[in-house]
C-alpha cells in the first residue's frame, strides 16, 4: 500500500477516467444502435378494435415509408390490448413503461383508458403520443411537457357543428351518447358552439359505453321531435347507431349530425343507412391532395383496407416521433432534445399540415364531410386553424 504514491495514484486515476469515459462513448454508440423500444397501447377487441388496428397500421406504414428505421434506428414493438377497459389501464400502462422498458408509450383510443395513462406517464417522465384519445385533460388541465397527441381534443370536431346546425335553420337539438368521458366532452364541445350561436338544447341523452342497444333512446327522440339530433359514437358502435336510426323511420325526418368518428372507418357496415350524413372532422376521405391521395394509395395497396381517420391519427404519432429522433440523431434519452423538436414540428399529414399548440394538441382545420356511396366527401371546412382552448394547461 505504502509504495502506491501519489504519483502512481494520479496515474491510475487518469487511466481509469480514460477508461470510463471509453466506456460512456461505448454505451452511447451502443445505445445509438440499439433498437428503440415503441409500446402500442392500443384497443385490439371490442367495440373499438378496428381503431386500434388502423392506428397500428398507420403508424407501420409511415415507419416502412422510411426504410423501417427512424434515424438509422429500428424500432421493435411491444404491444398491449387495453379492451377500452379504464380499470386496466394503470396496470397495462406500467407493464409496458417497467417490464418492457419501452422509450414511449404511443396510446391511446378511449378517454377513460387515457386518464389511467396519463397518471402513468406524469408520475415516470415516460415520453407519451396519443394516437385517438381525445380527453381534453390530456392536454389541458393535465398536460405535461412528454405528452403529445396527433389527433384532437373531444371538443374540437364538435365545437364547429353548432354554427352549422343554426346555419341551416336547426335551432333546437337533442345530444345522445355513451356516458363517458368522449360523449360528454364532445357533447360540451357542441353545446358551447350551439348556444353561442342561438341553438336550444332540447335533451341530453346518455346511454352506457358500449351498450348498442338504442331502441330506448330512438323512441325518447322521436318523441321529442327536435329540429336536429346530434351524437357522439365510433367504431362498432357508430355503424349500429346508423342502420338503427334509419330503421326506426328517423332518417329523413330528423336530420342527424355528429363529429365525423360517426362515419369514419364504418361506411361498408352501414349499407344505405349512412347515405347523406354530415358530419365535422380533422379528416375526409376525399381531401383532393398530392399528399392524402398517396397515403391513401399506399394504406390501401398495403393492408388492403380503405385508410380512415384513426389510420390517419398513427401515420402521425409515427411522424411526430421521426421528427423527434432525427433532431436528436437517434439518441432518444436526450428527452429535452425530442420534446423541442416534436413541439417545434410541423406534420405534412395527410389531413393536411399541421403543427403543435403550446398544450402539444394538432392546431388544424375542421372539415365538414357528407357521406356520399362509401366515402366521406368533404364539402367545406367548418373552422380553418381551430385550436383547443386548452383550458388549464399551465404551459400556456
Ligand atoms: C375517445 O374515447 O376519446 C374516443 C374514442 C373513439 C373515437 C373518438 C374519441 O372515435
Amino acid at each position: 500500500m505504502n509504495r502506491f504514491n501519489r504519483r502512481d495514484f494520479l496515474k491510475s486515476g487518469a487511466a481509469l477516467a480514460a477508461s470510463s469515459a471509453s466506456v460512456v462513448t461505448a454505451s452511447l454508440a451502443q445505445a445509438q444502435q440499439a433498437k428503440i423500444r415503441v409500446g402500442l397501447m392500443l384497443p385490439y377487441t371490442g367495440t373499438y378494435a378496428q381503431l386500434g388496428v388502423a392506428i397500428e397500421n398507420g403508424f407501420r406504414l409511415a415507419l416502412s415509408e422510411r426504410g423501417g428505421k427512424f434515424a438509422g434506428r429500428e424500432i421493435e414493438f411491444f404491444k398491449v390490448d387495453d379492451e377500452s377497459e379504464p380499470s386496466k389501464a394503470p396496470e397495462n400502462a406500467n407493464r409496458l413503461i417497467l417490464r418492457d422498458k419501452v422509450d414511449v408509450l404511443v396510446g391511446t383510443v378511449h378517454s377513460g383508458v387515457q386518464m389511467g395513462i396519463l397518471k402513468v406517464v406524469r408520475e415516470t417522465g415516460t415520453l407519451h403520443i396519443i394516437p385517438n384519445a381525445g380527453a381534453d385533460d390530456a392536454t389541458g388541465a393535465l398536460c405535461a411537457p412528454n405528452i403529445f397527441r396527433t389527433s384532437f381534443t373531444n371538443w374540437q370536431p364538435s365545437y364547429p357543428l353548432g354554427k352549422i346546425l343554426m346555419e341551416r335553420g336547426l335551432k333546437s337539438a337533442v345530444f345522445v351518447t355513451w356516458k363517458y368521458g368522449a360523449g360528454e366532452e364532445a357533447l360540451r364541445g357542441f353545446k358551447e358552439g350551439y348556444s353561442k350561436a342561438g341553438g336550444k338544447m332540447v335533451k341530453e341523452i346518455f346511454l352506457p359505453f358500449p351498450n348498442v342497444e338504442f331502441q330506448a333512446q330512438l323512441t325518447e327522440i322521436a318523441s321529442l321531435k327536435p329540429d336536429a339530433v346530434v351524437c357522439f359514437f365510433a367504431g362498432g358502435g357508430a355503424a349500429k347507431f346508423i342502420r338503427d336510426y334509419a330503421a326506426a323511420g328517423l332518417k329523413g325526418k330528423i336530420p342527424l349530425f355528429g363529429a365525423g368518428f360517426l362515419t369514419d372507418g364504418v361506411l361498408d357496415a352501414t349499407g344505405d343507412a349512412a347515405e347523406g350524413l354530415e358530419t365535422t372532422l380533422h379528416y375526409g376521405d376525399g381531401i383532393d391532395t398530392k399528399r392524402n391521395n398517396a397515403f391513401r394509395l399506399a394504406y390501401a395497396k398495403t393492408f388492403k383496407l380503405q385508410p380512415d381517420v384513426y389510420a390517419v391519427q398513427g401515420y402521425d404519432a409515427a411522424l411526430l416521433l421521426a421528427a423527434g429522433l432525427d433532431a436528436v440523431k437517434g439518441n432518444i434519452a436526450d428527452k429535452p432534445g425530442m420534446i423541442k423538436a416534436m413541439e417545434a414540428a410541423k406534420i405534412d399529414s395527410p389531413r393536411g399540415a399541421w403543427t403543435m399548440s403550446k398544450a402539444h394538441n394538432p392546431i388544424q382545420d375542421i372539415y365538414l364531410r357528407k357521406v356520399v356511396g362509401k366515402e366521406n366527401k368533404v364539402t367545406g371546412i367548418a373552422q380553418k386553424a381551430l385550436a383547443d382552448p386548452a383550458r388549464g394547461c399551465k404551459m400556456l
